[in-house]
């Protein structure tokens, strides 16, 4: 029987548009899938999009949009992007549509029939960012993931018995394989080992998610929701029996692929969701590191992240795949920059296995007339070429046990390592020379080095070929070989090319890209960040609802004109926006936290329709830092946001061309 492989991304939010960090997983799960098709793996490869719950729900109120379309349109951009990016996945799933949510019912359904489900009352802070219970927090504690200050909930909601897992939950983890890497199994053995408290399954103080069955004052919690949707999309709760039958066949997923931040979901909640459930728990959660631009986490709500259209514009899929699985060690955190990039680019792929493709054909074609040669024997052969077949031989093994344990970047090592050595011996044995002279020897000589070359060059296409997928699949037509999919991974071995074999048409496949590249794919970038401070209309306006009146006016001179020691009773200082989100019901003011040096400030400003919340952190504001507090929403304002007022636009925040640092006075 076949064997089968079902392999899964995160279902990613749509409160933002996607960008290399959600590449990053979504790159590393097809390849992954592309090399067990090639092994002859029944293979499913599953994502789709997050779209319910109130972080959604207020990116779409944001956005002025209702929460179904705004979902609609980013989950379009996650789908057209893995579309133009070749992504291999089998299906895409959205929480939205029908199929999941009533599966997912079922599921709700199957654990409270089966006793693990309660209703209670959840008091206590909650991070609307990661949707994220945080238990143990008082009023004003940060998030343990993101940082930002937890909001109180208090609401009626159905709770699961989390807290009869525990003993369940910590044998499992005794098994190595299925929390990797080994530093988040541990952190999760400590975590569960600590005590688990029961978890709130569902919400009641808003609408959009999809109601608790027989309850629909309730919409499930989003977490739950979501990561249902790994059983939901392969059929689990339908009623058809094709979807019964691919459940049965695909699950338990072989590797659940997720990013460091989401584990105690993954690895904590999930197998007992489906413990309650009574179903089978999946093979292996693997987590990776944070891709790091700048120095931080690439977020939206830091707004330092990287387009991947860009990249694609500039260098192409291959080399975002290449570059992120070879540079990064998987498992840890791992910097982008546009420098490292273009490098990688050109030293492995252009003047790399590129180089290596062009010049082994090229010569095949000028001395052969596009035939791949036999390879002497006798006299004709020498330890060299015994030392490129004995590597080829080794980087089939390692690369393969290597990947296996998602080593990705020292799998890679050793296919380019076949490479480097087949460049060195290309060089020693100079095979032009030997094109020069018309005797048996040197043609035999020649004939032998090209094969050698070749047959290097086919099986490090081979191994490369889930990474590179385009150049790849190129090479392998180039070199004669026809469709690269039809590969047997299982059979490579050194000596298979087919002696005779007529090359196809050549043309170099990573052109080797200029300086150039970087200035562009930075400014593609810089263009996106948002627009350069216009010059505004009037030079300051309350961005605050109207500063109430100061206790001591300021001495207006008779032409409107104010002296200087006016000017100076006014306290402008810059100060870095470290929180930002949104007032609850109300449609204009947003609160923010603001470093301004001495302190951290809470302000209340005016500014919800021009600003959405997440674009504003990390974000160098001025603020008027000696207005008297007023409050607003039973929430206190220490300050005022200044910002141009614009006649019948939105107010545009002042800010700097130059960096200035925060607590900087504006005289
Ligand atoms: O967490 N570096 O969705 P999300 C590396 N909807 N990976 C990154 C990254 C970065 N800077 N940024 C994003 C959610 N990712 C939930 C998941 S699953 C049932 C529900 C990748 O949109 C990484 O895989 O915040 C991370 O775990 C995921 O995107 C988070 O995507
Ligand atoms: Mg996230």
């Amino acid at each position: 029987m076949t064997r089968k492989f079902y392999i899964t991304t995160p279902i990613y939010y749509v409160n933002a548009r996607p960008h290399i960090g959600h590449a990053y997983t979504t790159i590393a799960c097809d390849t992954i899938a592309r090399r067990q098709r090639l092994l002859g793996a029944d293979t499913f490869f599953l994502t789709g999009t997050d779209e319910h719950g109130q972080k959604i729900e207020r990116a779409a109120e944001a956005a002025g949009k209702s929460p179904q379309q705004y979902a609609d349109e980013i989950s379009g951009e996650f789908r057209a992007l893995w579309k133009r990016m070749g992504i291999s996945n089998d299906d895409f799933i959205r929480t939205t549509e029908e199929r999941h949510k009533k599966r997912l019912q079922e599921l709700f359904r199957r654990i409270r029939d089966n006793g693990y489900i309660y209703k209670g009352t959840y008091t206590g802070q909650y991070c609307v960012s990661d949707e994220l219970y945080v238990d143990g927090a008082q009023p004003g504690d940060p998030c343990p993931i993101c940082g930002r200050i937890t909001e109180t909930v208090q609401e009626e909601n159905y709770f699961f018995k989390l807290s009869a897992f525990q003993d369940k939950l910590l044998e499992l983890y005794t098994n190595p394989d299925f929390i990797r890497p080994e530093t988040r199994r541990n952190e999760v053995i400590s975590f569960v080992r600590s005590g688990l408290r029961d978890q709130s399954i569902s919400r009641s103080t808003f609408s959009w998610g999809v109601p608790v069955p027989d309850d629909s004052k309730h919409v499930i919690y989003v977490w739950f929701d979501a990561l249902a949707n790994y059983i939901t999309a392969i059929g689990y709760g339908s009623t058809h029996a094709g979807a019964q039958e691919a459940f049965k066949k695909y699950w338990p997923a072989d590797v659940h692929m997720i990013g460091k931040e989401i584990v105690r979901f993954h690895c904590v909640y999930w197998p007992a969701f489906l413990l309650a459930a009574g179903l089978p728990l999946p093979k292996a959660i693997v987590a990776h590191g944070w891709l790091l631009f700048e120095e931080s986490k690439m977020s939206k709500s830091r707004g330092n992240i990287v387009r991947t259209e860009t990249i694609l514009d500039v260098l192409g899929a291959d080399a975002l795949r290449y570059f992120l699985l070879r540079e990064v060690v998987f498992g840890q955190d791992g910097s982008f920059s546009f420098d490292a990039l273009v490098q990688r680019y050109n030293s492995d792929l252009a003047n790399g296995i590129g180089n290596l493709a062009s010049r082994t054909l090229t010569m095949i074609n000028r001395y052969f007339k596009g035939e791949v040669p036999y390879p002497s024997p006798g006299a004709a052969k020498t330890a060299a070429d015994d030392v490129v077949a004995e590597t080829a031989r080794k980087a089939i093994r390692e690369f393969s046990t290597l990947f296996d344990q998602f080593q990705f970047s020292r799998a890679l090592e050793t296919a380019w390592g076949l490479v480097a050595t087949v460049d060195k011996y290309i060089v020693e044995n100079e095979p032009w020379s030997l094109g020069e002279k018309q005797d048996d020897e040197s043609r035999a000589r020649l004939a032998t080095v090209l094969y050698t070359s070749a047959e290097a060059l086919r099986i490090a296409t081979a191994l490369a070929h889930p990474v590179i997928p385009d150049a790849t699949a190129k090479i392998w037509q180039q070199m004669g070989l026809g469709d690269i999919k039809k590969l047997d991974l299982n059979k490579l071995a050194w000596g298979q090319l087919p002696l005779g074999t007529k090359l196809g048409d050549i043309s170099p496949v990573f052109p080797r890209a200029d300086k150039s590249a970087v200035e562009r794919m930075q400014k593609m970038e810089d263009q996106q960040r948002g627009p350069v401070v216009e010059e505004a209309k009037e030079p300051v306006a309350p961005a605050a609802p109207p500063a109430p009146p100061t206790s001591t006016p300021a001495a207006v001179a008779t032409d409107g004109k104010i002296a200087i020691d006016d000017f100076a009773k006014v306290d402008l200082r810059v100060g870095l926006v470290k929180v930002a989100e949104r007032v609850p019901k109300s449609d204009k003011l947003l609160r923010l936290e603001i470093d301004i040096g001495t302190e951290v400030r809470q302000v209340l400003a005016g500014i919800a329709e021009a600003y959405a919340p997440e674009t504003l952190v990390g974000r160098k504001v001025v603020i008027v830092a000696n207005l008297a507090p007023r409050k607003m929403r039973g929430l206190e304002s220490n300050g005022m946001i200044v910002a141009a007022s614009l006649e019948g636009g939105k107010p545009v925040l002042a800010s700097f061309l130059e960096d200035v640092p925060i607590g900087a006075r504006l005289k």
